[in-house]
């Protein structure tokens, strides 16, 4: 018998291959944007289609429509009945098992955010050259669409498990909202996050804090739409200055600390807004402890949103901490520590993605 040796495939080749990939999967990141924002993944949910079926359903031109039709079958995302029959008259249907992912905006698994986000960073590209060469930043306001994108991807876990599972699961912070408590959101975008705990917690306040003007509008537009107005409000404010106001249950900064100029300072004021035996939490990404390189896929991630992002948002303003994306929970700690805490403890709250970190008063 004889054997046919496959040469091992060298590192030149590998990695080749694994950039052609990735080109070949960003390219496809952009057609799902397509597909969500024309209303084809809505419209194939409903009932499967040809593309001038497609095209005619959602007011979108045929010739477009047949091109991504065939570009999503061949990337396996849509299938085909017959692809022996003319494009005109092939039908393409989105499987059952898709449709959480491309249509449904309340399923954890919904991903066009994640999709809308990448392009929205690497859309920049062109700036972050310039800042990379001069040492300057690129606000999030100059990023424009990044809050919406942003919003909508963490909308449905914080509309969701957020606070009815993981923040219930924290005894003093389940209590302390059960009866009524005083809730204050740091960062607070568009303002899914205080719109969730409201919901979760029909006797608790919130008090949402965001610097970025538009987000604050569309965050009250979002708890006059979730209906829960009266108990969630927002102000356009620097989160240091924030601090003037006080008492609160709890206090809360979820995924903005590492995007501060200035952490120290926002977390002190948080320090003065919680009452006495209340909690102070800041939910961040859930980065390794230690650089270590080659990095899990969850790192590569990260430092993907912090070369396209994170970073130059946060040096947008001067001075600053210049942290990342990638907060390690070392770094937290110092930052913690320098705004007049004792100390932070990792709570045990179950995410791929976040680390829940209860920063603790001194005694
Ligand atoms: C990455 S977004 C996170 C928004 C929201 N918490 C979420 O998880 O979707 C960071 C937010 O921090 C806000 N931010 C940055 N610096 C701030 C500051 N000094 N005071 C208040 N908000 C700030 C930005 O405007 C932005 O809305």
């Amino acid at each position: 018998m004889t054997t046919t040796e496959i040469p091992p495939v060298d590192a030149t080749t590998a990695l080749a291959e694994r950039l052609l990939e990735a080109v070949t999967s960003s390219l496809e990141l952009a057609a799902v944007h397509l597909g969500s924002e024309l209303g084809w993944y809505r419209a194939l949910a409903e009932a499967p289609a040809t593309a001038p079926e497609l095209a005619g359903r959602t007011g979108t031109a045929p010739r477009y429509a047949r091109e991504w039709l065939e570009q999503q079958a061949v990337a396996g995302i849509l299938t085909v009945d017959d692809v022996t029959a003319g494009p005109d008259e092939r039908r393409y249907a989105l499987p059952e098992a898709h449709r959480p992912v491309l249509v449904d905006q309340d399923d954890l698994a919904f991903m066009p955010p994640f999709a809308h986000a990448a392009l929205v960073f690497t859309r920049n590209v062109p700036r972050l050259l310039e800042v990379y060469r001069t040492g300057g930043g690129l606000s999030w306001a100059e990023m424009g669409d990044a809050r919406d994108a942003q919003a909508a991807a963490n909308r449905s876990y914080f509309l969701g498990p957020m606070a009815s599972q993981d923040l219930a699961s924290v005894p003093g912070i389940d209590q302390a909202l059960r009866a009524g408590g005083r809730v204050a959101d740091v960062g607070c975008g568009m303002g899914w996050s205080a719109i969730g705990i409201a919901r979760a917690y029909p006797q608790a306040r919130v008090d949402g804090f965001d610097v970025d003007e538009p987000s604050v509008e569309q965050a009250r537009r979002n708890a006059e739409a979730a209906g829960v107005a009266d108990r969630v409000r927002f102000t356009t404010v620097d989160a240091a200055a924030a601090g003037e106001e006080a008492g609160y249950h709890l206090v809360t900064a979820f995924e903005c600390v590492h995007d501060l100029a200035d952490p120290v300072d926002v977390l002190a004021g948080m320090r003065r807004m919680v009452r006495p035996g209340g909690t102070v939490l800041v939910v961040d990404e859930k980065v390794a402890e230690r650089f270590t390189a080659p990095g899990d896929t969850v790192e590569r991630l990260m430092y993907g949103y912090s070369v396209t992002c994170c970073l130059p948002d946060g040096l947008s303003t001067r001075p600053s901490a210049g942290t990342g994306t990638v907060m390690r929970p070392a770094t937290l700690e110092g930052y913690a520590r320098e705004a007049g805490f004792a100390g932070v403890d990792v709570l045990p709250v179950e995410h791929d993605f976040f680390r829940f970190y209860r920063l603790r008063g001194k005694a």
